[in-house]
């Protein structure tokens, strides 16, 4: 089967709170354009803390409010050959993209990025850590989430990759 054309994963630091959310809602972004077969999209930890887990429950439940599914998502580590399998991957803070372009192996080309910068008007300096917070921080994250997973479909897009 050929290749997807746009390779995107997700990036924070569990995998169980920003960037399953991440997925989810680019995912209905892409759905919504019927573009599903164009791209592949998935996320993932900087850390090991969590692998294997579901995402939190928080975030399952602000999800499945919002008509997203993300309770088959399991979290996995960052590993090496993501760095060939995606073009792109989207950190949900500074630390994280940090941690990712230190791991980046010489001669991959994924571009490593923050979410944060695809988000009109005046976004946070981060997606906040949503962990150890109360549930309105999980619809904090979800909103920006929606506010930037257009205009970062659109960047994809237009990278013609
Ligand atoms: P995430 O959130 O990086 O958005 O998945 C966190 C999940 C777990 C922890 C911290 C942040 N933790 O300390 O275990």
């Amino acid at each position: 089967m050929a290749r997807n054309k746009h390779r995107v994963l997700f990036l924070c630091l569990g995998n169980i709170c920003r960037s399953p959310l991440a997925e989810g809602v680019f995912r209905r972004e892409v759905e919504r354009r019927g573009l599903s077969h164009e791209l592949l999209i998935d996320s993932a930890g900087t850390s090991s803390w969590h692998v294997g887990e579901a995402p939190d429950e928080r975030g399952q439940a602000v999800a499945r409010r919002n008509g997203v599914d993300i309770s088959m998502q399991r979290s996995r580590k960052l590993r090496e050959s993501d760095f060939l399998e995606f073009d792109w991957i989207v950190a949900m803070d500074p630390s994280n993209a940090d941690a990712a372009r230190r791991r980046k192996p010489g001669g991959t080309t994924a571009r490593v990025v923050e979410f944060v910068d695809y988000v009109p008007g005046d976004p946070p300096h981060e997606v906040p850590d949503p962990y150890y917070g109360g549930p309105g921080g999980f619809d904090t994250v979800f909103a920006l989430l929606e506010r930037g997973a257009g205009p970062l479909l659109d960047a994809v897009l237009a990278d013609g990759s």
